[in-house]
């Protein structure tokens, strides 16, 4: 599948929030989506599809040698094609050139797919946070431990 990873722009806001929509419970609004566009901390990347066509993205925040992955997303209909993988990779790739030496995460515990994701990856589970989520679901915490050559 032909796509590549680039910077989020104005015009990829609208469908990353039908994307969004569609794919989480609790889902980030427009106006948080654009705060991330000028964001310092962040890498706010789409992966890009034919025509420019959004296919999934990620937002990941790097300070103080930490990074701290917010959202990572791809569209349901091009789900299992190995794009949470490259946009995964991508973005521990950006925390690292930043400077992150270790990467945190919360998931919810009934998002098998995501942990997956995360633990063929290397991700380790630090924990529980209570009532993490908006809906009252308890998230796990997820961290990576970076090492020096990758
Ligand atoms: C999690 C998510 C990003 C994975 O994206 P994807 O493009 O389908 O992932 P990939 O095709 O690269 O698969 C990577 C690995 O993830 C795991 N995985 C993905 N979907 C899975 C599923 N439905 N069930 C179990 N494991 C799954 C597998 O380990 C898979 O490796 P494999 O294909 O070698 O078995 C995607 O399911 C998604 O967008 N979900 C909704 C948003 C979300 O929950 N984001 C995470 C918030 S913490």
């Amino acid at each position: 599948m032909k796509f590549d990873i680039r910077p989020t722009s104005e015009e990829d806001i609208r469908a990353i929030v039908e994307i969004e929509n569609v794919s989480f419970p609790a889902p980030w609004t427009e106006a948080s989506f654009r705060h991330e566009l000028t964001n310092p901390k962040a890498f706010f990347r789409v992966a890009g599809g034919e025509n420019d066509e959004v296919l999934g993205y990620y937002d990941i925040w790097v300070y103080a040698g930490e990074g701290h992955l917010l959202n990572i997303c791809v569209a349901p209909e091009h789900r299992r094609k190995g794009l949470g993988k490259a946009l995964l990779e991508n973005a521990l790739a950006a925390a690292q050139g930043a400077g992150a030496r270790e990467v945190y995460l919360e998931v919810r515990p009934s998002n098998n797919a995501a942990i997956n994701l995360y633990e063929k990856y290397g991700f380790v589970r630090l924990g529980v946070r209570k009532r993490y989520y908006r809906d009252g679901e308890d998230a796990l915490l997820y961290l990576l431990v970076m090492s020096e050559e990758e």
